[in-house]
């Protein structure tokens, strides 16, 4: 993950492609989520609680490593609700608008939840600011309960407690579809029903670990306490009045959308990209969030599919003929799939000796869906699998234990559903509790209502679930109303084949604040339009900051194939202006960044 940290030492080097880097791709939510997080400052350690902190006190260090940004914490009430609470203290980095006069400061998340979102103001500085103008301060923070901002979850007693908690289990490995072809199936019904009890007593146990270990101090990481902060930040950065402005994907477009509708006098420039649907997230309990997520899955897979087979073997490795029917491609992937639910593959020479399951293997090729850039090795990845070779494969799910240390900084530990289980409605009593029979009918519902392939297979990536057994609930829950009235509309962005975040719940937030809100739709795969980055959709972002507002309802094409050839590629580039040829570098970089922030 984050280990090679010379490479970080410069802010302006190139982020070296790592081998592993698409595995780190996912959560949706999640998508642009931290973990791996392994800032200088401080070694990456949670902040020390120094009794007699005053709310507003901000301490400014120095960033090592990177000396065009400032680093430093800030105390916060624990609670907005309560100053007994306490308080708590949020770790920042701020880089510096680098041309005058300053416009203010730009609040950015990397999305999860659960990402840490320090090193977008650190060592992405100069790239995020390429794609909002260089008059903004740009402003990276731990939200709530992650990285380096306490109190931070902590639930498990070590990171190897947690790996070992997790490993080979149907969390870590995801739900296995035995087969999909007979979805009334008694024998897939027993062996999903075996899957969900695991999946319970997992949860919780998660749960009582918690409760254990942090108790109330899991009170405050919701997303309208980090609302709050935001709005604390910004008037001690910026000034009372200031409007407060923001970037964020993914799960930084649940934060966006909370921070519009619940402060709506107070927001100014406000984009939000890769959209996940914040009224169903306020409003349902998670195992009903992957209906509304998987709705452009199976169109965004079957691109996959056409492009691979059109491609050929040369540029995809799945591929067996150039421009074959693409069915024959998912049909020989459906069989991988149902082999392996009764044979996993062997992978003893991976980060870690294991398997890899059926499981496994689809909520990988979901993941894969994410990142359009690495369709190409995943195809590769995929062929050599079904080949008997999972190492590659199974590598990209598993976390190396050994970079951990021993220490804290590789492990999100569950700052997940310390997030998600205070943002969703808890149930009501007990006897509403779900069973493991009715998680097994709302899984088989989503395959066939949703996504036939994917309907169970979102686990890996967005890890969510067992709420009801979740030991807090916060000080605030917000619920709506979701159609504030902006001064400056807020600006979204979604793409058309996006496997997670889909279209149709960016045109519902735009639906919903259809004068306070523009549209902007990028046409072309992937989650958030980073992932694939459009000059069209960025030069978009740019002109909005800058003021000028885009045109609700615009198209941008994406600029590049999705299994490009390296001769081509360089011809194109070529043909680009040096501004626009950096502009595309510096989303690039942005994008796969986000991308490697999964899994932990
Ligand atoms: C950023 O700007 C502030 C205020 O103008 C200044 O005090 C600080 O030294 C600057 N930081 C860097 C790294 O240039
Ligand atoms: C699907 O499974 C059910 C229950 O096992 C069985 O009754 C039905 O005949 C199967 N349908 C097909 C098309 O095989
Ligand atoms: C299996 O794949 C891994 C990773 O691609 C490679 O290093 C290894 O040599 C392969 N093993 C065999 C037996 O081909
Ligand atoms: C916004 O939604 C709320 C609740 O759904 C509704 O009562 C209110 O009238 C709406 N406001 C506007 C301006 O449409
Ligand atoms: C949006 O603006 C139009 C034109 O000014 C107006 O007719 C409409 O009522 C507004 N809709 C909302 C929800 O504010
Ligand atoms: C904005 O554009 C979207 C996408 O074309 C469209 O669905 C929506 O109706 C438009 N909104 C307004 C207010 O025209």
């Amino acid at each position: 993950m984050m280990d090679s940290k010379e490479a970080y030492a410069d802010s302006h080097q190139k982020i070296p492609y790592r081998r592993r880097a698409w595995l780190w791709v996912a959560s949706a939510l999640i998508f642009w989520s931290l973990v791996g997080y392994r800032n200088r400052f401080n070694n990456g350690r949670p902040l020390e609680e120094k009794p007699g902190e005053k709310v507003g006190n901000v301490h400014w260090e120095q960033c090592k490593s990177f000396p065009h940004s400032d680093c430093g914490s800030i105390t916060v009430p624990k609670d907005y609700f309560n100053s007994e609470a306490g308080t708590a203290k949020i770790a920042f980095a701020r880089y510096n608008a680098t041309k005058l006069p300053k416009k203010g400061s730009v609040f950015l998340n990397p999305g999860g939840p659960g990402g840490a979102g320090m090193r977008l103001a650190t060592f992405l500085g100069p790239k995020i600011a390429a794609l909002v103008g260089p008059q903004w301060d740009l402003i990276g923070f731990d939200p709530r309960g992650i990285g380096m901002t306490t109190p931070a979850v902590r639930c498990f007693p070590d990171p190897i407690a947690e790996r070992l908690f997790l490993s080979n289990t149907v969390i870590e490995q995801g739900i296995t579809v035995s087969s999909i072809a007979n979805l009334s199936s008694e024998t897939l019904r027993d062996e999903l029903l075996l899957q969900y009890e695991q999946f319970l007593a997992m949860k919780q146990a998660q749960a009582q670990l918690c409760e254990k270990n942090m108790g109330d101090e899991l009170k405050y990481m919701g997303t309208a306490t980090v609302v709050r902060d935001i709005e604390f930040m910004s008037k001690v950065f910026d000034g009372e009045d200031a409007p407060i402005n923001y970037w964020g994907g993914s799960y930084g477009s649940i934060l966006g959308t909370y921070l519009v509708n619940m402060l709506p006098d107070r927001v100014g420039h406000v984009l939000i990209d890769g959209i996940a649907d914040a009224v169903q997230w306020s409003s349902e309990p998670s195992r009903y969030w992957p209906r509304n997520w998987l709705s452009s899955t199976e169109s965004t897979y079957e691109l996959f599919l056409k492009d691979c087979a059109q491609a050929g073997p040369r540029l995809c490795a799945l591929a067996h003929s150039v421009g074959q029917p693409w069915q024959n491609i998912e049909r020989r992937l459906e069989s991988f799939f149902s082999k392996l639910a009764h044979s996993p593959l062997p992978v003893p020479f991976g980060v870690r000796p294991g398997f890899l399951t059926s499981g496994a293997a689809r909520g990988l090729m979901l993941i894969n869906l994410y990142s359009p850039s690495l369709w190409p090795q995943n195809a590769e990845n995929f062929a050599q699998a079904m080949k008997g070779n999972a190492t590659a494969l199974f590598n990209t799910m598993v976390p190396d234990y050994r970079l951990d240390n021993g220490g804290r900084s590789g492990s999100r530990d569950l700052s997940r559903l310390a997030v998600t289980c205070l943002d969703s409605p808890p149930p009501s009593s007990p006897e509403d509790y779900p069973t493991a029979e009715e998680l097994v009918d709302v899984g088989l519902e989503t395959l066939r209502a949703r996504s036939i392939h994917f309907g169970l297979s979102t686990g890996i990536s967005e890890p969510d679930g067992g709420c009801e057994y979740w030991p807090v609930r916060g000080p605030e829950r917000f619920t709506g109303p979701w159609n504030a009235t902006l001064r400056t509309p807020m600006l979204i962005i979604s793409n058309t084949y996006d496997p997670i975040t889909p279209i149709a719940s960016g045109l519902k937030i735009n639906s919903l604040m259809p004068n306070s809100s523009i549209l902007v739709i990028q046409n072309g795969p992937g989650h958030c339009s980073l992932s694939m980055p459009s000059l069209c959709t960025i030069k978009q972002s740019l002109q909005y900051f800058a003021g000028e507002m885009p045109t609700n309802g615009t198209l941008c094409q994406v600029d590049q194939p999705t299994f490009p050839d390296e001769k081509e590629e360089d011809f194109r580039l070529q043909a680009l202006s040096a501004s626009d040829r950096e502009l595309l570098e510096a989303a690039e970089e942005v994008g796969k960044w986000m991308l490697e922030q999964k899994l932990s």
